[in-house]
């Protein structure tokens, strides 16, 4: 299939560092990101093993649960389903109480950690 996919692949394969980042739907990412990762079957080849090196991965995630803990469990398996194409999640950026554009923008405490987990790579 022909579309803006191929892009993103190749900037993904090229990349030295990937940051995913989706509000959480229905308890989980997104549906267009969880096609992205569908589609990312290219990184891996019929034994699972990964074609290109193995990434650090950054997620960023907003919801709109005011509780840090309500949805763990589906980063959780996030994390080990990426794992697989060989993208390493080294952080976690997560605001909860999202909805308002302006959450994130007004939350020092979360930018200055979006900030150290780029400064740490
Ligand atoms: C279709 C839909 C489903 C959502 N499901 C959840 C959910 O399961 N848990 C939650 O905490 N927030 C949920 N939210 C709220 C969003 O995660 C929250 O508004 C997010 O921080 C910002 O998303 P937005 O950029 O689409 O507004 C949902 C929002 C929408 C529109």
């Amino acid at each position: 299939m022909q579309d803006d996919f191929q892009n993103m692949f190749k900037h993904i394969v090229d990349a030295d560092v990937v940051v995913f980042g989706s509000p959480v739907y229905i308890w989980q990412v997104t549906a267009q990101m969880k096609l992205l990762w569908d589609r990312l079957c290219g990184l891996f080849d019929e034994n699972y093993k990964i074609r290109y090196d193995a990434k650090c991965l950054i997620m960023v995630y907003t919801q709109g649960n005011p509780n840090a803990q309500a949805f763990q469990t589906s980063f959780k398996t996030n994390e080990e389903v990426l794992k697989i194409f060989g993208l390493n999640v080294v952080d976690t950026i997560l605001l909860t109480g999202g909805g308002d554009p302006n959450t994130a923008a007004n939350n020092q405490k979360l930018l200055l950690k979006a900030y150290e987990a780029g400064k740490a790579i």
